[in-house]
């Protein structure tokens, strides 16, 4: 198992007067030394000041604060007690998690009938849909069945229907341009093992979608994190972690972000563009979550933007997994034609290719993709609608926005309890994880949960019954719990 705690080889360093603008809001405006110390604290645990960053020195803190210096020497040594920094004489003052263990292996959760699984944000199948494209699939089986069957880079008819579905959103692709892949994931950490060398450095959201995240890890990569709150992208800051690490690499969910649910801007996508050609970095978009979109149309390619593509850095995923069903495990890579196939020549000796039955569901499936999503996001609309009131029923106390689309919210407890919360929850029959599950750094983002709107209304009424109980006993703020784990999606 790959080791949890991400590396970080670039020095960040944090000014004091960015300090002290993140520290608005968080403490008064003369901060005791607890309070400054608490702020810091729960802007490390959120994610918006890295870890591993160079704090101020204490005199320029000071001053942007207009405290003593003692008051701020203090809040460090209270930092420090807690684990939270780390000084080096004479060197500086680090941030700093209080030491986690290791993970292990996802858990291996029995589940019963009574488990409530909020784990997991995605849709079941649109059944009679499903079934409709299995039948049609059967039809076309004559064309395939005399033929080996081995497709590196997909059956030519899928290629060209996600291809034709591009081109219609606004990015025109031609079938040479598409990768058919086993779901985003494959395609994601296909494209990390073809463009990531050991030890690139990887620019991802934090928080960020665990798997990739896992993905990322895996490949040996390093990863620069960069905040995404509930505001989004702080766009500065990205374009400033692109030019001091140029990283190779960087790994962004601008549609629906998993799990903050957050859209990204057209301006900030163009200053991103912008940034990383400036910097030579590879653009990972992942649009799996793209189509679920709840309050508006549903955004157009990130790689539009680039307008004349070519010679771009842009690797684009998606799939079907939200729009359709996971259990197909049918995703995509679009990028440049030279690309796909040096990723079709990568997959051939782990996976030889996607299963030819699954492609021509899909092909299916994708003609009636807007039917499908006519009749699921109003759906959808509802079930967050429905969890969003009975959170504000069941916990008055908790907090969240609104997503503009994706299939969870991103719920903010008040305090750091959501590793102590998802043990207590497993006795209630709840399977959900903490928000440190989703932190780039481990241990960050305690005093969230992600909480899916993919089951139905009244289940999930029960669900958040369930979570509230388990607020009635003793929940003590410890370090991220990092040795259970859930596999999550
Ligand atoms: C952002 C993101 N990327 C990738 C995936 C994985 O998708 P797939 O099932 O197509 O592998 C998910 C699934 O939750 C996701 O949310």
């Amino acid at each position: 198992m790959a080791e949890a705690r991400v590396v970080h080889t670039v020095d960040r360093r944090l000014g004091s007067r960015r300090l002290a603008g993140l520290l608005t809001g968080t403490v008064g405006e003369r901060p005791g030394y607890r309070a400054l110390a608490h702020g810091v604290r729960t802007l490390l645990l959120d994610g918006r000041i890295p870890l591993h960053t160079r704090l101020p020195a204490e005199r320029e803190l000071a001053s942007a604060l207009a405290v003593s210096r003692a008051t701020v020497t203090a809040a460090y040594d209270v930092l420090r007690e807690g684990g939270y920094a780390r000084s080096r004489r004479g060197a500086g003052t680090w941030t700093e998690l209080p030491q986690g263990q290791r993970p292990s292996n996802v858990a291996a959760f029995p589940a019963g009938d009574d488990v409530l699984d909020l784990a997991i944000a995605a849709p079941g199948a649109p059944e009679a849909e499903l079934r409709a494209a299995l039948a049609a699939a059967g039809g076309m089986l004559a064309e395939h069945a005399p033929t080996p069957g081995y497709h590196p880079y997909g059956i030519p008819e899928l290629r060209s229907a996600v291809a034709e579905r591009f081109t219609r959103r606004g990015l025109p692709t031609l079938p040479d341009q598409v990768l058919i892949t086993t779901g985003a994931q494959h395609a994601l950490s296909l494209t990390l093992s073809l463009l990531g060398r050991q030890g690139d450095r990887v620019l991802v959201e934090n928080p960020s979608y665990p798997n990739a995240l896992d993905a990322i890890r895996g490949a040996g990569l390093r990863a620069v994190p960069v905040p995404v709150t509930e505001d989004g992208w702080d766009c500065g800051l990205v374009e400033s972690s692109l030019r001091q690490a140029a990283p190779r690499l960087a790994y962004l969910v601008p549609d629906f972000q998993n799990p903050t649910g957050c859209l990204m801007p057209h301006e900030q996508r163009l200053r991103i563009l912008e940034t990383a050609r400036a910097t030579g970095t590879w653009l990972l978009i992942d649009e799996t979550i793209t189509d679920i979109a709840l309050d508006g149309p549903p955004p157009a390619p990130f790689a539009s933007l680039a307008a004349h593509g070519v010679g771009e850095q842009i690797v684009t995923f998606g799939s079907l997994s939200k729009s359709h069903w996971g259990g197909l495990r049918i995703g995509w890579v679009r990028a440049g034609s030279g690309l796909i196939t040096e990723l079709a020549t990568k997959r051939v000796p782990s996976d030889m290719a996607t299963p030819v039955i699954e492609q021509l569901v899909a092909l299916h499936l994708l003609r009636g993709m807007d039917d499908v999503l006519r009749e699921r996001l109003p759906r959808l609309r509802a079930q967050r609608d429905a969890l969003a009131a009975s959170l504000a029923r069941h916990l008055p106390e908790w907090r969240w926005r609104v997503p503009p689309g994706g299939l969870s919210l991103w719920v903010d407890l008040g305090r750091p309890v959501a590793s102590a919360l998802a043990r207590a929850a497993l006795a209630q029959g709840v399977r959900i994880e903490g928000g440190s599950r989703f932190g780039a750094d481990p241990g960050t983002h305690e005093h969230r949960l992600r909480i899916p709107y993919t089951l139905l209304p009244p289940q999930a009424d029960e669900a958040v019954l369930r979570l509230s109980k388990t607020l009635t006993g003793d929940l003590t703020p410890t370090p991220a719990d990092t040795t259970r784990r859930h596999w999550v999606a």
